[in-house]
């Protein structure tokens, strides 16, 4: 049985990973209805959120449907992540996650993020401060090192968990290899199997089957799988793997009708949570996936990402449905 604290996750949890402009309250819903058993929230500037910017303050935005929920932070000054966490308590998630992972330039080069990586001292001291100020769980989302020469997860996670980080979850990669290449889950089992760890160690990068999130589980023996990319368009991805697990066989695909259906609900979820405008743009990212193998798909994605309004979106999903179903 995992846990983060005292919140029990039930055995080999899957994580719904956070991803900025893709892990908002529609999508986590939508996730959580799919077998997700923990999700975060997309990563909140700690500078933003303690001068009230609206995007950073709009993510704090959680539901007690989703629970357990992360809300997921970053930023490199002691001061301001302390204030953060006074803020993002007044949200009530049930953890509080803190990215030293995120490899994007202008993230990283205030030194936080992945940034950080090249600083571990901070990284603890933050880490510490922040456990320290606040009754929730704080947990850690990073990755293997800044780069290849500088592994040193295994003394970061040590480090971490003695200054009381509940979970760490990591990426297979370092900094430097950006997305490129094949993660690589050794060190993280590495650092799973290191019997000084007593914490969980959530797995992350390139589960992207059912046959994967197994390998995860029985051959690298980590706590949980966190999915990111292959969830884009396919909530579906966290009932298969379920399914996977208990009878050794998928789960019957998601037919056209029901793909439609999700679609609509997840445009209409997120015009209500943020408006027609940024609902329907926001929305987009996920068609290609939710619409896969339909031949020739281009000429409708192409309505989709350009229409404006609710309805000229639905018409073109209405159109995809009737030539295809
Ligand atoms: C569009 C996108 C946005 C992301 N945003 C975040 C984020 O806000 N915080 C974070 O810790 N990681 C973020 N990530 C990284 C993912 O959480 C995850 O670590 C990475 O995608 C590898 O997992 P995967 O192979 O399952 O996708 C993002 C990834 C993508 C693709």
């Amino acid at each position: 049985m995992a846990k983060i604290g005292n919140i029990e996750l039930g055995d080999f949890p899957l994580l719904l990973a956070p991803m900025e402009d893709v892990s908002d309250p529609p999508f986590r819903a939508l996730c959580k209805e799919q077998g997700a058993d923990v999700v975060y929230t997309e990563f909140i500037s700690s500078e933003g959120l303690i001068r009230d910017a609206a995007k950073s303050v709009q993510k704090l935005d959680i539901y007690d449907k989703e629970r357990p929920v992360g809300i997921q932070i970053f930023g490199a000054n002691l001061e301001s992540m302390l204030r953060t966490v006074e803020i993002v308590e007044q949200s009530n998630p049930d953890f509080i996650d803190i990215n030293f992972g995120c490899p994007v330039k202008k993230v990283v080069s205030k030194g936080a993020g992945a940034g950080i990586l090249k600083d571990i001292p901070l990284m603890v001291k933050l880490t510490e401060a922040m456990v320290k100020h606040t009754h929730l769980p704080i947990t850690v989302k990073t990755r293997l090192g800044w780069d290849h020469d500088s592994i040193h997860i295994h003394e970061v996670a040590e480090r971490l968990q003695d200054v009381g980080t509940q979970a760490i979850a990591i990426h297979g990669r370092t900094r430097a290899q950006m997305y490129k290449g094949k993660a690589n889950w050794t060190p993280i089992a590495e650092v799973k199997n290191n019997a000084r760890i007593h914490i969980p160690i959530f797995g992350n990068g390139d589960v992207d089957s059912a046959e994967k999130a197994v390998i995860m589980r029985d051959t690298f023996g980590l706590d949980g799988a966190m999915v990111g990319r292959a969830s884009i368009g396919n909530p579906w991805f966290f009932k298969d793997v379920k399914h996977f697990f208990k009878t050794g066989e998928h789960a019957e695909p998601p037919t056209l009708e029901e793909r439609i259906a999700t679609a609509k609900r997840h445009l209409e979820m997120a015009i209500a949570w943020n408006g027609e405008h940024a609902g329907i743009f926001e929305t987009r990212r996920h068609y290609t996936n939710y619409f896969k193998g339909i031949p020739n798909f281009k000429e409708y994605r192409l309505k989709m990402v350009t229409s404006d309004t609710k309805e000229e979106v639905f018409a073109a999903f209405e159109e995809v449905l009737e030539k295809f179903a």
